[in-house]
């Protein structure tokens, strides 16, 4: 399957936000902070401090990730891929890119948080080194889930 990793623009956002609602849709109880709209992302590729990528076959988009900066660290806020794409390293190719961007700004520590329950995304994670770094009880407030840090250092 040929994909390219290129950064999301405003062509990307329809697609992105459709990818976004059925990664992190959860129903009635779905609270909006955790689903970014069109919009959101609209604002997130205008600002200075923040990589967004999709992955893209042809003209659909198939995957994309997000991270803000602040001086050397760097935030992942967000990594999906389309449902009939997953398991096929899309997002392992996301990621990696997203620290070669990194590197070249400089970063040298990366955070995320995750719902506990999520072994795919930890699974993604921990296979490019980050480690759990601590909990937050309760977090997510659509079920109570606890949020997992995780960090990884340079
Ligand atoms: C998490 C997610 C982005 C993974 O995308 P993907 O393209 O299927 O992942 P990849 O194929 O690149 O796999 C990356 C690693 O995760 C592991 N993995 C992926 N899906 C997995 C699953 N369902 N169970 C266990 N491990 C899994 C793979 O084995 C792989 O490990 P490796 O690097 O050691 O080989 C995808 O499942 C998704 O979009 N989920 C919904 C959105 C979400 O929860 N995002 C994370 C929170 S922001």
């Amino acid at each position: 399957m040929d994909y390219v990793i290129k950064n999301m623009q405003e062509e990307h956002l329809s697609q992105v936000a459709a990818i976004e609602r059925a990664s992190f849709g959860r129903g009635d109880k779905a609270k909006s902070y955790e689903i970014w709209s069109e919009q959101s992302y609209r604002d997130e590729i205008a600002k200075d401090n923040s990589v967004n990528l999709v992955a893209c076959q042809g003209d659909e988009v198939i995957g994309y990730c997000s991270m803000y900066t602040c001086l050397d660290e760097g935030h992942i806020t967000k990594v999906a891929v389309l449902e009939s794409h997953r398991g096929k390293g899309i997002a392992r190719n996301l990621m990696d890119t997203m620290f070669a961007r990194g590197a070249e700004l400089g970063l040298k520590f990366y955070e995320l948080e995750v719902r506990r329950s999520n072994e795919a995304a930890i699974a993604l994670y921990t296979g490019r080194g980050f480690q759990l770094a601590g909990i937050r009880k309760r977090y997510y407030t659509d079920n109570g889930e606890d949020a997992a840090i995780y960090t990884m250092e340079l």
